[in-house]
């Protein structure tokens, strides 16, 4: 291990949209560590402030009360994928992807290689040149992946990066994440509605109450790092994700 501190810590964080008697509570109070190198997969009910919690920590958004702290090297950068893709339409698909490399002033040619390696690996070669516009909801999940990973991020925030893919995909870039983190030992902290994919990837799973969202359960996946997909097809496998259904099932329901 070697490094000290977390990469990312949250400390009694909470977070509330509004004043008054209209105010919402969106998150916490919550209390997080990721370690270096970990990847932390949060579940929890729609609306339970996940993508809140994914906010604050790209700085986008202010916690009401408590703290935030990343712990990046600054040699690398971080990159997050938001729940709506967030690539720029009046960009190309290749200018999407080579953007995170042009603000790390990657130099052009080394840049270009990387964009168009990525487009290759999301199946994106054909239409590096074409505009967000003119593709599916799921190429341009596809096109941020790319933009976010293209960068070698020390940390990684995704927000249901994989959400708009049919299973197949799904299954595969699942199985291209892990060899990705596992090999660049990225931090990430990872948004899902599918348990599967926690335990797929994660070597923490967290999940969530319903809103304002705190961390109810936290649970390891007993399998061994590097891990391949293989493990979905193993009674630690299915026995964990029905412990975690049962889990979520008693949040999503009203009491
Ligand atoms: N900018 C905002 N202004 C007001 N309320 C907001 C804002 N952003 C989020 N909220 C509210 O905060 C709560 C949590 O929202 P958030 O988007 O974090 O949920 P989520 O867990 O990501 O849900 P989902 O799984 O559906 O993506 C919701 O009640 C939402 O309406
Ligand atoms: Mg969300």
């Amino acid at each position: 291990m070697g490094e000290p501190y977390p990469k990312l810590t949250a400390h009694d964080l909470t977070r509330t949209f509004g004043r008054g008697p209209r105010a919402v509570d969106a998150l916490g109070p919550l209390d997080l560590a990721v370690a270096p190198g970990e990847f932390a997969c949060l579940v929890g009910p729609s609306g339970c402030g996940k993508s809140t919690l994914l906010r604050i920590a790209a700085g986008l958004l202010r916690p009401s009360t408590g703290t935030l702290e990343i712990h990046t090297s600054s040699v690398r950068p971080a990159a997050m994928i938001f729940q709506d893709y967030g690539i720029y339409d009046w960009k190309t698909v290749q200018a999407n992807v080579r953007f995170g490399l042009d603000v790390g002033r990657v130099p052009r040619r080394e840049a270009n290689a990387r964009a168009a390696e990525w487009l290759a690996r999301m199946g994106l070669a054909d239409f590096a040149h074409a505009y967000p516009a003119a593709l599916s909801g799921g190429m341009r999940q596809r096109v941020a992946i790319a933009r976010a990973l293209a960068v070698e991020p020390e940390l990684l925030l995704m927000d249901e990066p994989f959400a708009a893919l049919d299973a197949q995909l799904r299954t595969i870039l699942q199985d291209e994440l892990l060899e990705i983190t596992q090999a660049l030992r990225t931090t990430t902290l990872f948004i899902t509605h599918s348990l599967e994919e926690a335990i797929v990837l994660g070597d923490r799973v967290f999940v969530m109450s319903a809103r304002p969202g705190r961390i109810i359960a936290e649970h390891r996946p007993p399998f061994p790092r590097p891990r391949t997909g293989d493990v979905r097809a193993t009674p630690e496998f299915t026995a964990l994700k029905s412990e975690l259904w049962d889990l979520l099932r008693k949040e999503a329901v009203p009491a």
